[in-house]
């Protein structure tokens, strides 16, 4: 491959991040750094872009003196529009699109610079996604082990092509893990010597009009008060009323 001018001073650039060389990288050569002395600790991720210099995003407004002036930098455009400078827009469209992605507000999710956490986010999962979503709905007695493992492990936090932003069509998604539960045949054995197998998907679900039967006619994906995760204590009954 060859190497273009500016490409080969990124790749030079992401190596010296590599090394964790921040610090001696900028402090030189950023007049910026000698008050904002913030960043010359690096957190956990530090923004490949900050390597790029300061004025990559901020610029100096003309006629104004920083700091003493307000109003004396501004970005050089806004979010989002300013991250897809460098991050390809299409990423974040689907057929869904995250509430606050389609609003614009990737910095209420990361922190544009550097963050004690994982991909510049602003706190770890799944605290993160409980500053917007309620708590209660994750912490009930039974928790999904797979909850624990972090929400992007079953949902795309920007856009996605399925419903509420699922990496995958619902029972496809449960069978990645549990791959022997997607004949059926779990259920059966709840009816003492009953054998064969229970429809888990390609029927209606009859106690919810408009949806089809899948992994959670029965169970809860994030936590429930029930064994197993059911949606309901007395299962069965749910669709049933008897046999
Ligand atoms: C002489 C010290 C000094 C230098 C040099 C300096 N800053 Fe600042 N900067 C400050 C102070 C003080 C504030 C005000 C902090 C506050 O408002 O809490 C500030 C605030 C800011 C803000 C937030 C407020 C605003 O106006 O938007 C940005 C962004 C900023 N600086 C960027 C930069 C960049 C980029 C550079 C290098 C080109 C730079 N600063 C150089 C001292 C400095
Ligand atoms: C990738 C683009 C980008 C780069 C590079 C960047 N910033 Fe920022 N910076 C932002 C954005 C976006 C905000 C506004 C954050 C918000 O809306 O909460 C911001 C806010 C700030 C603020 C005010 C809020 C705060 O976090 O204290 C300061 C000061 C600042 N930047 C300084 C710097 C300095 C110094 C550098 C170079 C070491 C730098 N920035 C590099 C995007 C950038
Ligand atoms: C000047 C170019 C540039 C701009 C502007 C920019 N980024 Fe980046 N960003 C990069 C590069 C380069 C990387 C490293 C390669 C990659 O992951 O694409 C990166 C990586 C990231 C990562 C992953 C970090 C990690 O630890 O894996 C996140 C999150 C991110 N950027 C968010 C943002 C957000 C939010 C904005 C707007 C506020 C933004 N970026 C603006 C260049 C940029
Ligand atoms: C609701 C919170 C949230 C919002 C809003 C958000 N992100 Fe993210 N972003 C995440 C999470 C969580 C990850 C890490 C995903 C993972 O590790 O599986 C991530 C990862 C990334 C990455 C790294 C991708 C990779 O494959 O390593 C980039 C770049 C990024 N986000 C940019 C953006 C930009 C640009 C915006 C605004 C258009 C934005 N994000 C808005 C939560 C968010
Ligand atoms: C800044 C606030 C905010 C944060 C942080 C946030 N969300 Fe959201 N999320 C929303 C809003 C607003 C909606 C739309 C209203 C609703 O359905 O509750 C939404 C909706 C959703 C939906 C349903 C989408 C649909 O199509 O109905 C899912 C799934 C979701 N969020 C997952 C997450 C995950 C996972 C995280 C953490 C990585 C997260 N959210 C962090 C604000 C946020
Ligand atoms: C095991 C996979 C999995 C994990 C892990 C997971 N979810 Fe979900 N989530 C789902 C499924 C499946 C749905 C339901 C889709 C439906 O109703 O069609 C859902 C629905 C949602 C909704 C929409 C609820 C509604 O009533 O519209 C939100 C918000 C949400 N999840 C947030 C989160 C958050 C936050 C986390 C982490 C604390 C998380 N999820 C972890 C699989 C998961
Ligand atoms: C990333 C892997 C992963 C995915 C995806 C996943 N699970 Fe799980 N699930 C686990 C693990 C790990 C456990 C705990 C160990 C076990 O019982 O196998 C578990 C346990 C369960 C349990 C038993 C809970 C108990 O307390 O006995 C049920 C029911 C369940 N999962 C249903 C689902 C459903 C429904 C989906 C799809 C919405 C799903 N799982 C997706 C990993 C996953
Ligand atoms: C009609 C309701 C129903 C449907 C649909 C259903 N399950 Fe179950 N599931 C049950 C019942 C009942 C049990 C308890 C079985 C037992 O204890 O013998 C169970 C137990 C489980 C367990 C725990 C097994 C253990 O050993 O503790 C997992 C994991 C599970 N189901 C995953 C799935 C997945 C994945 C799907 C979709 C492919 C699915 N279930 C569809 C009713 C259902
Ligand atoms: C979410 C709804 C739902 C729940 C909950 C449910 N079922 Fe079913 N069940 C169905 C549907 C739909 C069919 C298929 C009916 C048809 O083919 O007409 C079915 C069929 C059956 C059959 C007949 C199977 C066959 O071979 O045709 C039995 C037996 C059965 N269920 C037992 C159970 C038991 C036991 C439970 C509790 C562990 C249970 N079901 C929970 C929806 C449900």
């Amino acid at each position: 491959m060859r190497l273009t001018v500016p490409s080969l001073i990124i790749a030079s650039f992401l190596f010296m991040c590599s090394l964790s060389n921040f610090q001696t990288v900028f402090a030189d050569e950023s007049p910026c750094l000698g008050c904002h002395d913030q960043f010359k600790k690096p957190g956990k991720s530090v923004h490949p872009a900050l390597g790029m210099g300061c004025e990559t995003c901020h610029q100096a407004v003309s006629g104004k003196s920083h700091p003493d002036e307000k109003g004396s930098m501004k970005l050089s455009q806004d979010v989002p529009g300013l991250c897809f400078g460098c991050h390809e827009q299409s990423k974040f469209n689907g057929k869904t699109v995250h509430s606050p992605v389609a609003g614009g507000m990737c910095t209420s999710c990361h922190n544009p610079h550097q963050s004690g956490s994982d991909k510049l986010l602003m706190s770890d999962q799944p605290d993160l996604c409980y500053n917007c979503h309620d708590k209660a709905m994750f912490t009930k007695k039974v928790v999904h082990a797979a909850v624990m493992m972090g929400c992007t492990t079953c949902h795309n936090p920007h856009a996605g092509d399925f419903q509420k932003l699922l990496q995958k069509p619902v029972n496809a998604l449960c069978q990645t893990c549990h791959a022997e539960m997607a004949s059926g045949q779990h259920i059966m054995g709840q009816i003492a010597g009953a054998g064969g197998f229970h429809p888990v998907k390609g029927r209606r679900d009859p106690s919810t009009p408009g949806k089809e039967l899948s992994c959670i006619s029965c169970h809860n994906p994030h936590s429930s008060d029930s064994e197993k995760l059911f949606v309901v204590p007395d299962l069965c009954t749910k669709c049933h009323t008897k046999f």
